[in-house]
């Protein structure tokens, strides 16, 4: 049997297949709650896509939508009390939420695999770590308990837990925070999936092993040609381990750029706000930008440009309509592939 260890990468120029298809395309995706206040429009028309070998990373303060989104993909959300009124979920061309459960569950979890912040409370406390893995291979391949314990082990190795072999019987609570996360990325990993979706995989993390985990998911991700959707709120994280990223705001995607595009000129001033508002080294001293106000409650999303409320750049239009996601042009007037902005100024935000 093929195992993860002897997968070749597979040949996807620019993370699409043979038909030009990326792994996953979200697809102008709405997601709502009911609550006792109303109704809270979490996710708003979101568009993103992710390729085999890439990365995504998906970024934004608190309560903009980025994990309702992931649930949504995932088929994880709390129904009721949530709903997808609109929208696609594309694996490969196909959308999910049209398919038969028996299709969609051949996919999520299997295909696309999920790496969830707090490993202690997704993994089962009065199980061994061993036998959580090894679970993997019994249900899902019909392995012996001999052959998924050594599979077990042979994930822990791959995920550089030290004296695997030892370990494996072991109960959740006897690893370090680090080394449970490790074991999340191992249970992810387990079934060879084409995408990851990690939701703040390293924030429950002291910063020396945050660095040390997100470097081991950035290793395998390359390794194994899988397309990887990293979830944060930290653009220091993602600076070095991704390869575009969406900017979220309000339920919305407000800017999408190649990473090192949003890095050198944002086109939207929210954007901008988050990069002046990370602490840089050859600015010591200096005073840090916050951006002010807090986001919107999304029952009460406000008019126009949900952003205009908080934004430097406001003029009365941005008060009154809502800018659409399209593709910036730089001053010499290309527009950079993957580059857009949901501002009614992005030139001037570039440039200013
Ligand atoms: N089960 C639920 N019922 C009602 N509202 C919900 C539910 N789950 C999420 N929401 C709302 O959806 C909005 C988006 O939440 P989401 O968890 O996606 O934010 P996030 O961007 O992941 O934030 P964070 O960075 O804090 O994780 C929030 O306003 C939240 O209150
Ligand atoms: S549309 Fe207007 S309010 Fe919104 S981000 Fe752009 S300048 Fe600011
Ligand atoms: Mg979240």
């Amino acid at each position: 049997m093929k195992t993860i260890f002897e997968k070749a990468p597979a040949p996807s120029p620019r993370g699409t297949d043979e038909r030009g298809l990326p792994l996953l395309e979200v697809r102008d995706l709405h997601v709502e709650f009911t609550t006792r206040d109303g109704v809270t429009k979490a996710v708003n028309g979101v568009n993103y896509s992710v390729g085999a070998g890439e990365t995504l990373a998906v970024l934004g303060e608190s309560g903009s939508g980025k994990s309702v989104t992931a649930q949504a993909i995932m088929g994880i959300l709390d129904m009721p009390p949530g709903k997808i009124p609109q929208g696609e979920i594309l694996y490969r061309g196909q959308d999910m939420l049209k398919m038969s459960g028996e299709e969609r569950r051949k996919i999520r979890g299997r295909k696309i695999a999920m790496i969830f912040q707090d490993a202690l409370s997704a993994l089962n406390p009065v199980l061994t770590v061993g036998f959580q893995l090894g679970e993997m291979f019994r249900v899902h391949q019909g392995l012996s308990k001999r052959e998924a314990r050594h599979k077990a082990v042979e994930l822990m190795d791959r995920v550089r837990i030290p004296a695997a072999e030892e370990r494996v019987g072991d109960y959740p609570h006897q690893f370090s925070g680090g080394m449970r996360q490790r074991v999340m990325i191992a249970m992810a990993l387990a079934l060879e999936p084409d995408l990851i979706i990690a939701d703040e995989p390293t924030t429950a993390l002291d910063v020396t092993v945050q660095a040390q985990v997100m470097d081991l998911l950035a290793e395998l991700q390359r390794e194994y040609d899988m397309g990887l959707i990293l979830i944060t709120h930290d653009l220091g994280v993602v600076a070095d381990v991704a390869d575009k990223i969406a900017v979220m705001y309000a339920g919305r995607i407000v800017e999408t750029a190649p990473v090192h595009e949003l890095y050198r000129s944002p086109a939207h001033p929210y954007t901008r706000g988050l990069l002046d508002s990370i602490p840089r080294l050859d600015q010591k001293g200096r005073e840090l930008y916050a951006i002010k106000g807090l986001p919107p409650n999304l029952t009460r999303v406000p008019s126009g440009c949900a952003f205009h409320p908080r934004c430097p750049r406001a003029q009365d239009i941005c008060r009154a309509d809502v800018p659409v996601l399209l593709p910036v042009t730089e001053r010499d007037g290309v527009a950079p592939a993957g580059r857009a902005s949901a501002c009614h100024f992005p030139e001037e935000t570039i440039h200013g």
